[in-house]
């Protein structure tokens, strides 16, 4: 009987050592990484690359291929191996340039990422920093858009240029800025072309194609737009007569059901005046039936 008891009590006290194992084993999973200081002078090195959108967009593709795995989606350190956070007060306190030398070198599990070109891996640097920023600290560079046009004989030249405003509201060409050129129709915007960028006159070019079909003047609305991360969104519109002029625009465009204005589209008006034809048809048959019905009525009785 005695004995009985013993074993069971030899039971528990093995369950509960294999708990006190388990819980042991949790709480080292939980703790820190010993501190990782990097050299003063790698600490000192200042960020290149600019906060802005292209960066952070580059660095993101970059992270989700590289560190999400370990680091988490939003950085917490939570991913499927057990990993430092990036989101921490400790961490964010860090320099930038601890930050990068600690991707190029590496520790522990953590590997380094030396083959990786510099602006690289500091985009991923502005991109786990963006976790912690507000979002208004993003810079975005400010521009504007004109459209230029050029007529020699047959042949239309549209053109395109951008121009950077800066603070004092000097303007210069911007390089290597993405432009989208389209004309604009009833629903959405035809593009002429690929998306290009700017040359170092700040300028796209495209031949004009002779075979768009504008309105019964030959009026079309081009618009181009910057399309382009680095800048604020921008665009600019101009009317000019290099479509081909329409001229069953009366009865088709000028009437389609879309137009703002009070022609009514000709399919429109038919079917409406000949189903209101067809009802009154109807009645007026039914009410001779009724007439007929009440004579024959009278007749018999
Ligand atoms: C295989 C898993 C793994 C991958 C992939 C990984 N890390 Fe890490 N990372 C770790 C671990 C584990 C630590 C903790 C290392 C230590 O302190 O010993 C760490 C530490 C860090 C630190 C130092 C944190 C501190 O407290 O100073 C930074 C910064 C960091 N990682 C960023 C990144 C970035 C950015 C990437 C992607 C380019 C990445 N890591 C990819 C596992 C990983």
């Amino acid at each position: 009987m005695i004995e009985m008891k013993n074993k069971t009590i030899g039971k528990y006290k093995i369950g509960s050592l294999i708990l006190v194992f388990l819980f042991a084993g949790l709480l080292s999973f939980a703790q820190d990484f010993p501190p990782w200081p990097s050299p003063t002078d790698a600490a000192a090195k200042i960020n290149p690359v600019e906060y802005n959108k292209k960066s952070l967009e580059a660095g993101k593709t970059m992270y989700n291929l590289q560190c999400k795995a370990c680091h988490g989606e939003t950085g917490k350190g939570d991913g499927l191996i057990k990993s430092a956070s990036l989101v921490s007060d400790k961490f964010v306190l860090q320099s930038e340039g601890s930050f990068f030398w600690k991707l190029q070198t590496g520790r522990g599990q953590m590997p380094g990422f030396k083959a990786i070109p510099e602006d690289q891996l500091w985009n991923v640097i502005n991109y786990v920093l963006s976790f912690t920023r507000p979002e208004e600290d993003i810079v975005m560079k400010n521009a504007v858009v004109s459209l230029i046009f050029n007529e020699k004989g047959e042949k239309k030249k549209l053109k395109a240029k951008v121009e950077q405003i800066a603070d004092d509201g000097t303007k210069t060409p911007a390089k290597g800025v993405k432009v989208n050129l389209g004309i604009k129709r009833y629903f959405g915007i035809l593009p002429i072309g690929t998306s290009k960028s700017t040359n170092s006159r700040g300028e796209v070019k495209v031949t004009f194609p002779n075979t768009i079909i504008g309105d019964e003047n030959g009026e079309l609305t081009i618009i181009a737009t910057i399309d382009d991360m680095e800048y604020n969104p921008a665009e600019a519109t101009e009317q000019i007569a290099w479509g081909q002029v329409n001229a069953n625009d009366y009865w088709t465009e000028r009437r389609a059901l879309w137009k703002d204005n009070d022609y009514v589209p000709l399919w429109l008006l038919v079917s409406f005046v000949s189903v209101s034809l067809g009802i009154w048809l109807v009645i007026g048959y039914v009410a001779l039936l009724v007439r007929k019905i009440k004579i024959e009525g009278d007749k018999v009785s």
